[in-house]
């Protein structure tokens, strides 16, 4: 659900019905901005994207036409994935996107795939989203029929295929390098570093450009509305509007399309309704579970962008933002928390196989009534032996907010203590 008061300009088309349909959205203007990116060179479109401020919505926050500029010049096939995994806890807003207006997000992939001069675009979706599949996968068919995919696109020289694949249900396959190894039909297992940038050397060992719906889905508006307009609408870095995605102790939970680098505090209150039944703020998680939490007070005059989350101690990550009221126990929270991750990880590595099963273990002491005070000490050692000792950073998105629920809400774990 787009929640009121929003910002539209990605979601300016969610109400419209049948905008899945590519009669009702072509006369919605898709498309148009392909014809017009089409009559630039490619690295023209790349720097027009690099201006516009927009940085990648998947999680790291990334400048989306600065990984554009990566791949290296004489290096070809070519190949974009979209990142449709969106397995974060907390996180809806692409399944939104795919849902409400499909061609969008395709036009965008298709911009960037003839920004980077692709033959190839790979649209991994969640195996958990059995409809948005299927609502992609018809809009591919009609892009194709209306010749927007296929060989020789708009009369061009620039041939480009779409292929989506369905994931199985694993929460590491969204993990850029993760999600690669997958559509190669292998185990879904991260990549060793370097290299660092899949743009580099990514699917089949090819340039791979991999970028997450909504980071995508922004492409068209930005080539519609100018660069400049773009990164104005945002905070300085931060380009544009952004979808967040608001749950926990709130009256009006959703999606909320709104400027990056809008207060936490006014989305929690003027856009989310405030917190239901007259209860207290006691901390929010403000990037999906993989972010620090951060206490009321910290989430004080804190602007909503990538650099402002950062300097505050966490991260903006999905832009999933969890609101927890006095109610909450945070050791059972970080229970739930370190569960999904254990059962998440991919067993590569020693340091989050193990870790994360002793940490579960370990948090579920406090909930049974047998935690001992050292026990405290123990979780925030295991989880600072596996903080930047693994292949991905699954690593750290279990030994970040770990650490930060310890450290900042000790006395809650003390108080269930056996002495
Ligand atoms: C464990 C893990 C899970 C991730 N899951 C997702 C995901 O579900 N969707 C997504 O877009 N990015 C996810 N990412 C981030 C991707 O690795 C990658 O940075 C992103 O798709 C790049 O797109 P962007 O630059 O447009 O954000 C995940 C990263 C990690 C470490
Ligand atoms: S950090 Fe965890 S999920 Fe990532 S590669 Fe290692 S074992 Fe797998």
């Amino acid at each position: 659900m787009i929640g009121n008061g929003s910002v539209r300009l990605l979601s300016k088309n969610f109400d419209v019905p049948n905008m899945a349909t590519l009669d009702v959205a072509m006369k919605h203007g898709a498309y148009d901005m392909l014809k017009r990116a089409m009559k630039l060179k490619p690295e023209e479109v790349t720097e027009l994207v690099k201006a516009s401020g927009l940085r990648g919505h998947g999680g790291a926050g990334f400048s989306a036409g600065t990984k554009w500029g990566f791949v290296p010049k004489d290096k070809f096939p070519r190949y974009v994935c979209v990142n449709g995994d969106e397995s974060e806890p907390g996180t809806c807003k692409d399944r939104l996107i795919i849902e409400r207006d499909p061609h969008l997000m395709l036009e965008g992939a298709l911009i960037c795939a003839y920004a980077v001069q692709a033959e190839r675009i790979y649209i991994y979706i969640r195996g958990e989203y059995y409809y948005p599949a299927k609502v992609m996968a018809e809009a591919i068919k009609q892009a194709q029929a209306k010749g927007f995919i296929g060989q020789k696109i708009l009369g061009s020289d620039w041939s480009c295929t779409v292929h989506l694949q369905n994931g199985a249900g694993a929460y590491i396959c969204g993990e850029e390098t993760g999600l690669i190894e997958s559509l190669e039909g292998k185990k879904g297992w991260p990549r060793l570093k370097p290299p660092f940038y899949p743009a580099a050397i990514g699917l089949w060992g090819a340039p791979t450009i991999v970028n997450n719906v909504e980071t995508l889905a922004f492409v068209p508006r930005i080539l519609d509305i100018g660069p400049e307009k773009f990164a104005a609408m945002g905070s300085p870095k931060n380009g544009g509007t952004g979808l967040f995605s608001l749950s926990g102790h709130v009256n009006k939970p959703g999606v909320y399309e709104l400027p990056m680098g809008t207060l936490l505090t006014d989305l929690i209150h003027k856009h989310g309704g405030g917190i239901p039944n007259g209860k207290k703020l006691k901390a929010v998680i403000p990037g999906g579970s993989s972010s620090h939490i951060l206490t009321a007070d910290e989430c004080e005059n804190l602007p909503l962008d990538f650099e402002s989350v950062a300097a505050r101690g966490s991260m903006l990550g999905s832009a999933a933002v969890m609101v927890i009221d006095e109610t909450v126990s945070i050791p059972q929270l970080m229970h739930w928390m370190v569960r999904f991750y254990a059962h998440e990880s991919c067993g590569q590595c020693t340091p989050c196989r193990e870790g994360t099963d002793w940490l579960l273990r370990l948090s579920k002491k406090f909930l049974e009534g047998t935690a001992r005070k050292r026990d405290i000490d123990d979780m925030w050692q295991l989880a600072d032996n596996i903080d930047g000792k693994t292949i991905c950073a699954l690593g750290q998105a279990v030994a970040w907010p770990t650490k930060s629920y310890l450290v900042k809400f000790r006395h809650e774990f003390e108080a269930l203590c056996r002495n």
